[in-house]
């Protein structure tokens, strides 16, 4: 097993805490710990005062369970699977999956989504949005899915082109699924990143037996720092499985985050709707910035979630773009590549409050380079 570097990773690690303006992060600003603390009610303080700091649960402490149970209705407390994001994709997938084992994952993606799936030896077809609009067709799925396919792997609403489902469409893709007998990943990091109007998705893992969900504070909630999420499936066994491979990663969640974690979700709105009002104020002021440059950008404004894989009509590559962009102005920017999108474009994150100060300076970076 080889894992590539996590490109988008190592170019974060580069300049996230240097550069001055972040333009394509997929998180929304973070929560100030006072600002979450403030909400609690008296309980939960209790909590917060009294946490023992030993080891906890492996599958996540019952009370924070309890608290993920209310979004899924059809989930038991013992479907319900406490760790990062990351590792419960990485630990999943290894439970689920051998060389040679036939696997569709959406593309572009987040690089864990496909590289993973690499690493093990799958063999791996590769579910790609129309050219134009973005949109993911499941039609197009349906094409790429066997008798013998293990595994299909979907993110929506999608990092990095902000593309959604109908619950119509998604309906299909879980029939693909079903049809073939096979398990249905659904990276679900940006759930609740839904415009108002929009209808929201189910969680994959209440509408289908081999659906397996994960969410987690890092997006819609703004509390990537908490570094907790949870993976959601009927299949108990399965998720037993996953937390015992989980044993030699992580082994349990750090109890502060557990009770953060708690507090944030039983307060969810409070912390969603701010962010899901800047990113639609930020979405209208980059239309319209893209709109003043002509010719430069093509974008397709993100149908949910917190951003857009931008197209860029200019002589460099992307990485030429971001490379020069972040030493001349400050602003980090990330190529499409990083997700296996094209050469030219770059992702853009709609989540900041300085966005409009960002787009100000990226106006004069462009006016003076032409
Ligand atoms: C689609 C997707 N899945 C998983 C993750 C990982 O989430 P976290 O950073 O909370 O581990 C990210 C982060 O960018 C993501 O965009």
């Amino acid at each position: 097993m080889r894992l590539n570097e996590f490109k988008l990773e190592r170019y974060f690690a580069k300049h996230e805490f240097t550069a001055k303006y972040l333009l394509s992060s997929s998180d929304c600003d973070g929560y100030k710990m006072q600002d979450l603390l403030a909400v609690a009610d008296a309980a939960e303080l209790k909590r917060w005062e009294t946490i023992k700091l030993g080891y906890t649960e492996g599958m996540g402490s019952p009370f924070l369970r309890e608290a993920i149970q209310k979004f899924y209705p059809k989930a038991t407390l013992n479907q319900i699977l406490v760790a990062s994001p990351g590792e419960l994709n990485y630990a999943c997938m290894h439970v689920l999956l051998q060389a040679g084992d036939h696997v569709v994952t959406i593309s572009p993606s987040y690089q864990s989504l496909t590289e993973v799936v690499e690493s093990i030896g799958c063999q791996v077809d590769y579910w790609k949005p129309n050219s134009e609009n973005g949109q993911f067709n499941p039609t197009d799925l349906d094409q790429l899915v066997h008798e013998n396919t293990k595994l299909i792997i979907i993110n929506f609403p999608h990092n990095p082109t902000g593309s959604y489902l109908s619950p119509a469409e998604l309906t299909d893709v879980v029939d693909i699924a079903r049809k073939n007998d096979c398990y249905l990943y659904s990276d679900e990091m940006y759930y609740k990143l839904v415009p108002e109007g929009t209808e929201e998705l189910q969680p994959v893992s209440e509408l289908y037996q081999k659906g397996i969900s994960v969410w987690g504070t890092s997006k819609s909630l703004g509390m990537a720092g908490l570094r907790t999420g949870w993976l959601v499936s009927q299949e108990e066994e399965l998720v037993r499985k996953i937390m015992s491979f989980k044993d030699y990663l992580s082994m349990c969640t750090s109890a502060p985050a557990e009770v953060l974690t708690a507090i944030a979700l039983n307060h969810l709105q409070h912390f969603l709707k701010p962010n899901k009002e800047k990113i639609k104020k930020n979405i209208l002021l980059f239309q319209g910035f893209v709109n003043d440059h002509a010719g430069l950008f093509h974008f397709v404004p993100p149908m949910a979630g917190s951003t857009a894989l931008v197209k860029l009509n200019m002589n460099k590559t992307s990485l030429q773009f971001c490379d020069d962009l972040v030493a001349q102005t400050g602003i980090m920017a990330v190529p499409g590549n990083f997700f296996g999108a094209d050469e030219k474009s770059i992702r853009v994150g709609f989540g900041r409050a300085n966005f409009p100060q960002i787009l100000d300076i990226l106006n004069d970076f462009l006016t003076k380079g032409k």
